[in-house]
């Protein structure tokens, strides 16, 4: 038996792959009648609230032709101390694959390495890669191929950010991180970075990062799990989005956001509902990403 085809973080998927599944993803957007997934069933574990992630999967694994089963942490037996192991284990034996949310890297990491089917990370408090095989997605729809942009990051060096830098060395943009020195990206994120020879560069300066920026993408000032909300919130200030650092971008600049977004903290509402805004072309590409994802995944 070969493999089962983990969708964990972009870095462990080679880029060669990372598009075929975007390519897969985009023309299950335009077939809409296609139905590969016929019989098969997902299990989707929630640690962690979910709109987008919750919804997109499960309408995907059923456009798809299979099915999704949910499982809410405190209302399964992994609430109540079964083993992450164990629980792979079982799962492996009803369906063909996993999706799991939590705020825990390690339990996805065991996961993978006890289930006999594929697992997929819906966020962790250390990566978002589904999201951003939207976002890329969502990009090249509007703008075309993504190789060689100027993407700009304002915020904490939070989830999103890491998997922002996975994606630049992966699909071959520039990525500037303008973030607070007191809420940094993990270094061996950016030292990963920097083996791979990424073009990321890291700076306090937002003005400076947005200027010429072809995309700037922003993110919540609290993830869920933060508890520092308050001196956090002092601490990104500075880096909101606002008109005037959109101004400061490319005139054909887009704005992302992975949502949920808070008006006027991260974003100005006039810069997240104004016209470089495509944030609701970004959360509908969730779907179809994901779509993609599952489809490369439970693919022989
Ligand atoms: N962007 C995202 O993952 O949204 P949810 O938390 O609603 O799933
Ligand atoms: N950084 C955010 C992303 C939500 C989709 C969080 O982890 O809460």
């Amino acid at each position: 038996m070969s493999a089962p085809k983990h969708f964990l973080d972009l870095h462990d998927v080679d880029a060669k792959t990372l598009r075929t599944i975007l390519d897969l993803g985009t023309s299950l957007k335009k077939d809409k009648t296609a139905q590969p997934l016929r019989g098969k069933s997902l299990a989707m574990i929630f640690e962690k609230p979910s709109t987008r992630t919750r919804v997109s999967f499960e309408v995907g694994i059923n456009q798809l032709g299979g099915n999704a089963i949910i499982m809410d942490g405190p209302s399964s037996q992994l609430g109540r101390g079964e083993s992450v192991a164990d629980t792979a284990r079982v799962l492996s034996r009803y369906v063909d694959a996993i999706m799991i949310r939590t705020d825990d890297p390690q339990k996805l990491h065991d996961l993978a390495k006890y289930a006999s089917v594929p697992v997929i990370n819906g966020l962790t408090d250390d990566s978002h890669p589904c999201q951003l095989m939207a976002d890329v997605m969502t990009y090249e729809e509007h703008r075309g191929s993504i190789r060689g942009k100027k993407v700009t990051w304002c915020g904490d060096g939070n989830n999103m950010a890491v998997s922002f830098i996975h994606a630049a060395e992966r699909f071959g943009f520039s990525l500037t991180l303008a973030v607070p020195k007191e809420l940094p990206v993990r270094p061996e994120v950016l030292d990963w970075a920097k083996a791979e020879g990424a073009d990321i560069t890291v700076t306090t300066d937002a003005d400076a990062a947005c200027t010429d920026a072809d995309l700037i993408v922003t993110d919540t000032w609290v993830s869920m799990g933060d508890a520092d909300a308050e001196q956090r919130c002092a601490l990104l200030q500075p880096f909101q989005v606002d008109a005037k650092r959109m101004k400061l971008a490319k005139s054909d600049a887009l704005f992302m956001h992975c949502l949920p977004a808070h008006r006027e903290e991260e974003v100005t509402a006039e810069v997240l509902d104004g016209p470089q805004s495509v944030i609701w072309d970004e959360a509908e590409n969730r779907l179809h990403a994901q779509k993609g994802v599952l489809a490369w995944c439970m693919s022989e």
